[in-house]
């Protein structure tokens, strides 16, 4: 019986922002990551000889060539593995918005590296599961696992692949603040390969990468929630300045993007732990201790609904559901 796989979405605190090569998807920078418990992906594939063509459907939308495009680098991937021709049916059910800055293509595409090898007869280990979700979309390769991860760039297929750094098991958290959940103009693989090719700010992006890594590494290893909360709002602000840079400029952040941020700073100022990151969409993550997160949730009901304000945990990696059905 084929099986439902379960990946959740992973948010970087060091972000992947730019390819050296886009048809396999090496990226110029090693990312670091933090998988989270509130969004995930269900997929399951059935290899089908009576299908002409592969089918993708999406929270039961059948999608168009465009939306497969992802999805059949990675089947063709695990066909070649396996040493099959059959056509694919992939049905997967996101509980997170697609395509809106929540990083649904990290949790679908590494269900889908999971599911499809597992229905391939293949029994990959996580550095191959890693691999295969990444040709599928970048973030991706780090969703393979729980808690902390990084995605080391290597220089080609073989050698470009995440890796865990720590089950995050400790008082971290993340508060979403879903500004807007609709698709966004620019997806981030539009919107890094335009920011690579003409942005100016990109080298200084790439140059500041090493010590935010190192410093990064090591506040995780003191468990200092503070110092990993501050080095990513300084990544994420450097990599959306790279955007205003590009040409056509443009940015992912609106006016109640600001309005969080800025709401963020005002939680600082009264001794929260609080800072923010933010994705190619414009929903604001904030970074904060567990032990706080009702309390800044209660501060923040001024400004955002209920709905607004979701919860995040560091969440589990690939695994298959155990169930017939997926939740709805
Ligand atoms: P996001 O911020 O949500 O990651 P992206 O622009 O990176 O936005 O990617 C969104 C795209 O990822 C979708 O348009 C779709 O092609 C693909 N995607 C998202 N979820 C799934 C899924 N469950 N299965 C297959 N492909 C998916
Ligand atoms: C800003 O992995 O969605 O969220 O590899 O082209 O599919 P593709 O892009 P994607 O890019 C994510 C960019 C980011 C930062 C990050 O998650 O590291
Ligand atoms: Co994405």
């Amino acid at each position: 019986m084929t099986k439902w796989v379960r990946a959740h979405t992973n948010i970087a605190l060091i972000k992947y922002w730019g390819k050296e090569n886009e048809e396999w998807i090496i990226p110029k920078n090693n990312s670091l990551s933090l998988t989270l418990d509130a969004f995930y992906t269900d997929t399951q594939v059935i290899f089908d000889k009576t299908l002409k063509e592969d089918e993708l459907i999406l929270d039961n939308v059948m999608q168009n060539a465009s939306a497969l495009n992802k999805v059949q680098r990675v089947l063709d991937e695990v066909r070649s593995q396996a040493g099959i021709q059959l056509k694919a049916r992939v049905e997967s059910k996101n509980h997170v918005p697609t395509a809106a800055g929540l990083a649904s293509s990290a949790s679908g595409l590494a269900a889908l590296a999971g599911a499809a090898s597992q229905a391939a007869g293949l029994s990959l280990s996580d550095t191959e599961l890693s691999k295969l979700a990444r040709i599928g979309s970048g973030s991706a390769s780090r969703s393979i696992y729980g808690g902390f991860a990084e995605w080391v760039k290597g220089h080609d297929h073989d050698s470009s692949f995440a890796v865990p750094v720590d089950d995050a098991d400790w008082d971290i958290g993340m508060l979403f603040v879903i500004v807007n959940d609709a698709v966004k103009e620019v997806s981030s693989r539009d919107g890094m390969r335009r920011t690579v090719e003409t942005s100016p700010f990109y080298q200084g992006w790439l140059d500041s990468l090493d010590k935010d890594l190192r410093d990064m590494k090591a506040a995780i290893s003191e468990r200092d929630i503070e110092k990993v909360g501050s080095i990513a709002e300084r990544n994420a602000l450097k990599m959306h300045a790279t955007t205003l840079g590009a040409n056509p400029p443009f940015t992912y952040w609106t006016a109640e993007s600001m309005t969080a941020m800025t709401a963020v700073r005002d939680l600082r100022k009264q001794e929260y732990t609080a800072y923010f990151t933010m994705d190619a969409g414009p929903n604001v993550k904030i970074i904060c201790r567990q032990s706080q997160l009702t309390d800044i949730k209660d501060k923040l009901r001024p400004l955002f609904t209920d709905d607004q304000l979701i919860e995040a945990r560091p969440g589990p990696g690939l695994h298959l559901v155990d169930q017939s059905q997926p939740t709805i």
